[in-house]
């Protein structure tokens, strides 16, 4: 049986950026699930899809194949048989990924992938429903948070790094939108699971959060 360590929370939380080095220190495989979400967002921006209209929504689901695959250790993600890693980062994706995350056609089909892959390989899995959803029997479940104000001034930096011009309290905004969005979903809403354990890292470094998941993981299921 595989060993599934299941990471959730809200966006800018630094869970890809943990997970990843988790996933490093550990030898496991990381799935961000997020991407998965963003490349389905891309299809439907670039094949114009309404995303109020869940009708047309379920139906394109239909045409779109999403894979992945690892290069150089980083995750690919193959959006009907092209790598669209390089497309899927912006904040319009994000956006467009949180909207049409909501319908159940979208959920499903990505739900199917994630299971696939985690019961046969050891994995750290991140996203939103990974211990309340795709994983429930998941060794080891954590639930990574931090303020509202922390994870803006966290993307505000990165924006900034990368030379994107950009308000910091619209990116509060956004963030607080977005969170909002995820949390009151019908289907597989963000929340922390009941067996998941609560790590706040607004005042925690990289290493500091690393360490704390890995004692975590050390006493739940001595990995
Ligand atoms: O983690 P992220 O910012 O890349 O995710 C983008 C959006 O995808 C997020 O706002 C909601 C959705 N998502 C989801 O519904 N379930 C997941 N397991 C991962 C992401």
């Amino acid at each position: 049986m595989s060993i599934n360590i299941a990471i959730d929370g809200p966006a800018g939380a630094g869970k890809s950026t943990i997970a990843k080095k988790l996933a490093e220190e550990l030898s496991y495989v990381y799935i961000d699930t997020g991407a998965m979400y963003r490349a389905m967002a891309l299809y439907f921006l670039e094949h114009q899809v309404d995303a109020e209209n869940e009708e047309k929504i379920s139906r394109e689901c239909r045409n779109v194949e999403i894979t992945i695959s690892y290069e150089n250790g980083e995750q690919q993600v193959i959006l009907n048989g092209v790598n669209v890693n390089g497309k899927i980062r912006s904040e319009e994706i994000g956006h467009m990924a949180s909207v049409t995350s909501v319908y159940s056609a979208v959920r499903t089909k990505l739900v199917e992938l994630q299971q696939e892959i985690a019961e046969k390989t050891d994995v750290i899995m991140d996203g939103r429903d990974i211990g309340t959803c795709v994983l429930p029997n998941a060794q080891v479940k954590i639930y990574l948070t931090a303020s509202v104000e922390t994870r803006a001034k966290r993307r505000f930096d990165e924006l900034m790094a990368k030379g994107v011009s950009c308000e910091l309290k619209e990116i509060e905004k956004d963030i607080e939108e977005r969170d909002y969005r995820d949390m009151h979903r019908e289907i597989s809403p963000l929340k922390q699971a009941n067996d998941a354990v609560l790590v706040d890292s607004s005042n925690m470094d990289i290493d500091g959060v690393v360490a704390e998941i890995k004692r975590i993981c050390k006493e739940k299921a001595g990995i």
